[in-house]
């Protein structure tokens, strides 16, 4: 497996993982325009598998001033619990505090188990909650920051 910067090029294949894992997903536009972004930095891993290189996880940020929103973190299906996640997000906040960024957020459905636990494994806390942020189904976010 190799961890490597998005571009423009795998919207369509970050657009198609969305749709597997989020009930709101993103669009290849939607990606083609973020990833656009000079203050957006997005990783992919990729596997070899026997029908060529598969999209098997990703995550990205928004830099706002030294202070990151981590956004779109998924793993396929059946590629979970092999650490993905947690090497993924291990390169995101490596790569954004070497450029900068002192503080990083997200949001988490309430109900997420399995993010909530890999966002505490590297220390972010919950320092908020906004109601009912979440549609499909409505649901609270819990706000969670590692400074
Ligand atoms: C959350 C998600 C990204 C985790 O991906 P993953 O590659 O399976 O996670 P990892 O194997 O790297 O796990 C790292 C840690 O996260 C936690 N974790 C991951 N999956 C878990 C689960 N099903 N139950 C409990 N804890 C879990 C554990 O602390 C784990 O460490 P451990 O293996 O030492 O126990 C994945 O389940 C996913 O894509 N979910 C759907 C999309 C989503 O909800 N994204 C988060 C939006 S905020």
């Amino acid at each position: 497996m190799i961890i490597r910067e998005m571009t423009v090029e795998d919207a369509a294949a970050a657009a198609a993982l969305e749709k597997e894992c989020f009930s709101m997903p993103w669009s290849q536009k939607i990606y083609e325009t973020t990833l656009a972004n000079k203050d957006t930095l997005y990783l992919l891993a990729e596997e070899d598998t026997p029908d060529g290189k598969v999209l098997v996880g990703m995550c990205g940020l928004q830099n706002i001033l030294g202070e990151a929103d981590i956004s779109n973190v998924a793993v396929k299906q059946e590629f979970r619990r092999q650490g993905i996640a947690e090497k993924l997000l291990g390169r995101l906040l490596e790569e954004g505090r070497r450029q900068g960024i002192y503080a990083f957020t997200l949001e988490v459905r309430s109900s997420n188990e399995a993010a909530i636990k890999l966002y505490e494994k590297y220390g972010f806390v919950t320092e908020g909650i906004r109601k009912r942020f979440y549609e499909k189904p409505v649901e609270d976010a819990l706000i969670m920051w590692l400074r």
